[in-house]
This record gives structure tokens, C-alpha cells and sequence, in this order.
């Protein structure tokens, strides 16, 4: 099996942990243990047995996730090893070469990765920019067809932080519904809307839809390596058994951990945290943006931890942002890596100061250093 270079994925791991200021993560500044966990919850965390657990997940875990939803059970859910895992289970599950599926770009191009490694169709529904990066349910319309097995949304969308208004939500349950295709959502940014209230999930809008969530990015949590599917009982029940040949278990230590952090009470405290910081790094970017509009412009993201934006300068992507980490020790991600050229991805999760000096850095680098 021949598979493409997950190019987003690959820049990141070979520059993040080395580069001065890393600009490059989606996800919000994360949580120690020691702010996450009370001293009681710290201590009988060191009474954890280290076994091996459920391979689907801890039952109260996946009892507290399916919680999140009305009328789901333990066994409308199965825990992986981060949204990562459970993207590729849900791929692994549910398509099979031969089949179409229906994606829209910009996107975190996982799930289209995979699709394409096993021989599955994939048709590209283009985000556009005009449009608040929203899709235009004709373009959708056009896109599936009879031979369409599933539609792929990311909502909030990586790398826009676009959020689907309620009517374009329920357009795509309908095309989906029409056509009897399973709808797929990673929802990893949801809860990390900034001002809106928290929109409903696909699971809950649709029968045939299989959401991917998990505590990466609006949690903040991304080393505990906790996500999860949530979707139909026959569906969850055959990644379940594509997981026993993968990973077996998630991570007792994180199965503690995560059974803390998604009880509503503190899922609320983690996700006003993290909305905090994101709205005051957006508020210092788009001051940043306002200052520089010869040069960037940008849809201000509706939610999670990045932005999208584009710049005017005649140079690629890929070469700007290598430009900038090896001489100013700034890492951005280029568009290049979702396919879009004449953009760049910024992280407003990160520490505050961060985003300052960095954003300092690429302003005065491209006013005098870029020919
Ligand atoms: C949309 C989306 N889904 C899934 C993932 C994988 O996240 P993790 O495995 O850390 O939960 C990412 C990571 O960037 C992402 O942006």
C-alpha cells in the first residue's frame, strides 16, 4: 500500500520541539496535571493501576462520554488513542477501495490520506474564502452522488476555525439523509466556539452520523492521547474490533484523567479556560492584522486555536515558513500543506508573549528581509 506524505503532520514533528517559538500547534496551551487535578484527585490518581483495561474503553468513560449525548450509551462509543486513532479506525470501518467519499478542503487532511492509501474515491469540495469558508450546499449537492459512502465535514473547521451555521448543518444532514450516506464530523474543536454558543453535534442531528471528538484541542489535553467515536452501535462495534489489531487500550493513566475532564462541570472550567486565551490571542492578532493589512488578510476564526491567513507577498509558502524558522526561530505552517498556497497558519493557543514575538518577528522579517 502506497500512502502521501501527511506533509501538516511532518513539518510539525520534525521543527516543533526545536524551534524557539513554535506558532505551529492548533490546539490550546495545554494543562499540567497539577492545574487539571485536585490534590485528592492527584493522589488517588497514584493508586491507578497500570493494566491494560477495556480495548473499547473504560465502561464510566465511555458512559461519561455518551453523557455528552441524549439518549447514547456506552456502546454508541468507543475510546482511541487521540482523534488521530479514531479517524483512522472510522476509515478502517466504515470504506472500503471502490467506495466515494465526499470531503471538503481546507482541511486536516487525515481522513483523506487514508481514504486515498486504500483505493477509495475522494471528491473535494472547495471551502471558499468569500464565503467565510462555509460550503455552498450546491457545491455538496453536486459532489455526492449515487456512489458516495460518506461525506467528511471538520467543524470547527482546521484550518479556518470556520463553525457551520445551524442551517448549513442541517442542509448536509438532509443531502446526507437523501442519499442514505453516512455523515462524518470531527468535532475536536467544538467547545471552543468564541462568540456563539456551543452548536449542537452531527451525532445528534442524524442516524448514519459518526462524529470523531476527543480532549486534543478545545480540551486542551493533547499528551493524554484521549478521543473517541460516537455513532451508531454496529458501526462502533466494528472499530472496536479494527482496534484490537491496532493499539489494544488507550492509557490507564489518561482513561483517569479524561473521566475527570468530561464531566460537565469540568468540561465548562477547561473550555472557559481555553476560550479565554484564544479570544485575547485573536483580539492581539487581528490588531496585528489591522496594522499589516497591506500585506495579511484573514476571515477571523469563529473558533479553536488557529488562523488562517492569507499574504500578499510573491513568495511560496513552504519556502516562507522555512525562511522564517531558520532565521528568525518562528515556526508557522504553510498553506501548501492544505493545498492553498499565499497562506499561513498561525496558532493563537499558544502563550500570549509567544504570539507577540512571533508575530513581531514575521512582520519586521517580511518588511526588510524578504526580497
Ligand atoms: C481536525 C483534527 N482532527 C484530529 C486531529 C488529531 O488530534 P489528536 O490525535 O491529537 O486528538 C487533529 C490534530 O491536529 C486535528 O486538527
Amino acid at each position: 500500500m502506497k500512502i502521501e506524505e501527511f506533509t501538516l503532520e511532518r513539518i510539525q514533528s520534525l521543527y516543533e520541539n526545536t524551534v524557539e517559538y513554535n506558532l505551529s500547534d492548533s490546539g490550546v496551551h495545554p494543562y499540567s496535571l497539577r492545574e487539571l487535578l485536585s490534590p485528592e484527585q492527584q493522589n488517588a490518581l497514584l493508586d491507578v493501576e497500570l493494566g491494560y483495561g477495556w480495548t473499547n474503553g473504560k465502561v464510566e468513560l465511555r458512559q461519561a462520554i455518551a453523557n455528552l449525548h441524549p439518549n447514547r450509551t456506552p456502546d454508541h462509543v468507543i475510546v482511541t488513542n487521540g482523534s488521530a486513532e479514531a479517524n483512522f479506525l472510522l476509515v478502517m470501518s466504515v470504506l472500503e477501495p471502490g467506495d466515494e467519499l465526499v470531503v471538503f478542503v481546507p482541511n486536516y487532511l487525515q481522513i483523506w490520506g487514508w481514504a486515498r492509501a486504500i483505493g477509495v474515491t475522494v471528491k473535494e469540495v472547495l471551502l471558499r474564502e468569500e464565503l467565510g469558508w462555509i460550503p455552498d450546499l450546491d457545491d455538496v449537492r453536486k459532489a455526492v452522488s449515487g456512489r458516495t459512502k460518506m461525506m467528511t465535514v471538520c467543524n470547527p473547521n482546521n484550518p479556518t476555525g470556520s463553525v457551520l451555521p445551524r442551517e448549513t448543518m442541517d442542509g448536509l444532514v438532509a443531502i446526507a439523509r437523501h442519499h442514505g450516506i453516512y455523515l462524518h464530523a470531527d468535532e475536536v474543536y467544538k467547545g471552543a466556539e468564541l462568540d456563539q454558543d456551543e452548536p449542537p453535534s452531527f451525532a445528534d442531528l442524524y442516524e448514519k452520523a459518526i462524529i470523531t471528538s476527543g480532549l486534543s484541542k478545545a480540551m486542551a489535553l493533547p499528551g493524554l492521547r484521549i478521543g473517541w467515536l460516537v455513532g451508531p452501535v454496529e458501526e462502533i462495534y466494528a472499530s472496536w474490533q479494527r482496534k484490537d489489531y491496532t493499539s489494544i487500550t488507550t492509557g490507564a493513566v489518561s482513561e483517569f484523567v479524561a473521566e475527570i475532564a468530561v464531566q460537565p462541570g469540568k468540561r465548562q472550567e477547561i473550555l472557559s479556560r481555553s476560550k479565554k486565551i484564544l479570544r485575547e490571542n485573536l483580539a492581539l492578532l487581528q490588531r496585528w492584522v489591522n496594522a499589516n493589512g497591506d500585506l495579511f488578510s484573514f476571515v477571523p476564526p469563529k473558533a479553536g486555536g488557529m488562523a488562517f491567513i492569507r499574504y500578499a507577498m510573491p513568495v511560496n509558502s513552504t519556502e516562507l515558513v522555512h525562511r522564517l524558522r531558520e532565521e528568525r526561530g518562528i515556526m508557522l505552517l504553510p498553506g501548501d500543506v492544505y493545498g492553498l498556497d499565499r497562506h499561513i497558519r498561525i496558532g493563537v493557543g499558544a502563550p500570549a508573549h509567544h504570539l507577540e514575538t512571533g508575530l513581531e518577528r514575521l512582520a519586521d522579517f517580511v518588511r526588510s528581509d524578504l526580497k
